[in-house]
């Protein structure tokens, strides 16, 4: 385990089913569509890599960094760092994230989905930390909840390290509070 790891929260084994059954009940509902798989960047790509790869049906994939403004007056703002390559008009767009916390980037997502014409979007979390909800964010689909700490791995960072852990695990606070 790595130094500033407190403690493990979710093994490989552990991640590997939730990926697993998040990707199945997915397949389920997109019988007979081809999704356009949305990542968001950087925290999702080691999801969107392995639930693309448990889903056993035909979808497409792109990729998208964005940087949302949470707040009271938040009205779906959103400041794209890249976007997506894919037209979203029509499609059945799904949204991979590692994890919602306030809410704001899923928020401003799900409204600029919707403006620019897609059939239908929905959000597939791998995480959800109710306790930092600031703003209504519709969920589909999500692994699992987690408690209100600072967790990194499988694609989540502290200082943009981290990400690579292959499990995910609470940070000791002396590493961010140095
Ligand atoms: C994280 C995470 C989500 C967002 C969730 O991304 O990957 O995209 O925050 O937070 P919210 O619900 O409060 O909007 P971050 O901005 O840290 O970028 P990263 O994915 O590149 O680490």
């Amino acid at each position: 385990m790595d130094p500033d790891v407190l403690r493990v929260l979710f093994s490989e084994d552990d991640i590997h089913k939730i990926v697993r059954d998040l990707a199945q009940k997915v397949q389920k509902d997109y019988t007979d569509k081809v999704p356009l798989v949305v990542c968001i960047l950087k925290g999702a790509v080691i999801f969107m890599t392995d639930f693309v790869r448990e889903y056993n049906g035909q979808l497409e994939m792109d990729f998208m960094d964005v940087s949302s403004y949470a707040g009271a007056s938040s009205t779906g703002e959103v400041r794209i760092l890249k976007d997506l390559d894919s037209s979203v008009k029509d499609r059945d767009v799904l949204i991979l994230e590692d994890i919602i916390d306030t809410g704001a980037t899923l928020q401003s997502l799900t409204e600029l989905f919707g403006n620019r014409g897609a059939n239908s979007v929905r959000i597939c979390t791998l995480f959800d930390k109710p306790s930092g909800r600031k703003v209504f964010a519709h969920t589909d689909y999500v692994g699992a909840s987690v408690p209100d700490e600072f967790i990194v791995g499988y694609g989540m960072d502290y200082n943009e390290r981290y990400r690579n852990l292959p499990y995910v695990g609470v940070l000791k606070p002396a590493v961010y509070t140095k």
